[in-house]
């Protein structure tokens, strides 16, 4: 009877440490879903970042290298140097890319928002944007937020120079839109096209208005085939029930969903640590349920972190350093109970096709 108890003990310690020994990469491959992180390319030469990001994560997006503003910084000029240097790494460690982002209200550089363009100059500058940029990463980059954060709370369509300040002239409403996931497909046939929005996640007036959006261009043929929802939990705990539901619809429409921009934001002290150690858990247990709910949807297909280390975060600077220890990863590149928790519903989950 001893002996059973040993051997069953022994069998469940090498269970555990089996489980334990493996890396978030490692369990996401398992349960066949994609698991990123925003990167930024001045961290690229730190061993600590480099290592952790090519250990643990199976997709990277840049996070700020192929805005308008870096990638596009005079009008006849195009810097690819750091979105390159980031999806070169991402190839030799096997990893794939999200771009982001090829039209956007903000983060455009002053040539173009300074230029007093007119509405046809700017469809061209556009059009030959898309084409650039995409054509550049033909075959390197498998999806595209093609479109970021074109509509407001309440679900109107966010004023910027792309939509009626000239706007490119494509027409009404949200024609601007479908006007460039044309030019992206036809700049890349084979990438991925998502639009990416904030506070998207629940079904409310601006998921609604995303939806009936998604809705049409799938009628009308427009060339989308996702929607990413960023998923920024800045204040209290998402609904996840309706997060489900939100995801299940735009999957009914032959979407896949992505979520492309998750980090959970806790008050910290002075030093960025979470002020409230018990913080961490009920962060942890935020991130359980988000990835669970991603799994459970067989077309929501990748989970990304803005940024994986609370070393670098945007929420520090957004929140004036009163909030951050957002991520996976502590400052130190420890990991957090936040990341045990996602691995271990990868490790639960079922595996699925990708
Ligand atoms: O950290 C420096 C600070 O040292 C410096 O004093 C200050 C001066 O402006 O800049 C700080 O860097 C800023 C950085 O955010 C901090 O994270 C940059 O100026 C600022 O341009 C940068 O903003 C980026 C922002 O998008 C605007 O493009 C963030 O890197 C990036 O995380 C954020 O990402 C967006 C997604 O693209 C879309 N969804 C929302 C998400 C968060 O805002």
């Amino acid at each position: 009877m001893r002996t059973m108890i040993k051997t069953a003990s022994a069998v469940f310690l090498l269970a555990a440490s089996w489980c334990a020994a493996q890396s978030l990469r490692e369990a996401a491959d398992r349960a066949g879903i994609l698991l990123g992180a925003a990167v930024n390319v001045r961290h690229l030469t730190e061993p600590a970042y480099t290592s952790t990001l090519a250990r643990e994560f199976n997709m990277v997006e840049p996070e700020d290298a192929m805005k308008w503003r870096d990638i596009h910084p005079a009008e006849k000029t195009f810097d690819f140097g750091p979105a390159d240097r980031i999806v070169e790494f991402a190839q030799n460690h096997g990893m794939k890319v999200r771009g982001h982002t090829l039209l956007w209200a903000t983060h455009n550089p002053e040539w173009l928002t300074q230029g007093k363009y007119t509405r046809e100059q700017l469809s061209v500058l556009l059009h030959d944007h898309i084409n650039e940029v995409v054509g550049h990463y033909r075959g390197r980059v498998f999806a595209w937020d093609v479109v970021n954060e074109a509509f407001e709370e309440h679900g109107w369509l966010r004023k910027s120079i792309w939509y009626d300040q000239p706007g490119i002239g494509a027409g009404k409403h949200t024609d601007y839109i479908a006007q460039a996931f044309r030019w992206a497909h036809q700049a890349d046939p084979s990438a991925l096209l998502f639009y990416n929005d904030a506070e998207i996640e629940q079904v409310d007036r601006k998921s609604n208005a995303v939806y009936k959006m998604a809705k049409r261009f799938k009628q009308r043929g427009v060339p989308i085939d996702g929607i990413g929802m960023q998923m920024h939990v800045l204040h209290g705990a998402p609904n996840i029930a309706s997060i489900a539901t939100n995801i299940a619809r735009f999957t009914k429409l032959g979407l896949q969903v992505h979520i492309t921009e998750l980090d959970v934001a806790l008050p910290v002290d002075g030093e960025g640590k979470a002020s409230n150690p018990s913080d961490l858990q009920r962060q942890a247990e935020i991130y359980r349920e988000i990835s669970r709910v991603c799994l459970q949807n067989p077309r929501c297909t990748a989970l990304q972190t803005w940024g994986f280390t609370d070393k670098y975060s945007w929420i520090g600077w957004e929140t004036h350093r009163t909030k951050g220890a957002a991520l996976l990863f502590d400052s130190q590149y420890q990991p957090k109970p936040s990341y045990d928790a996602i691995k271990q519903a990868l490790m639960q989950w079922p595996r699925r096709q990708r």
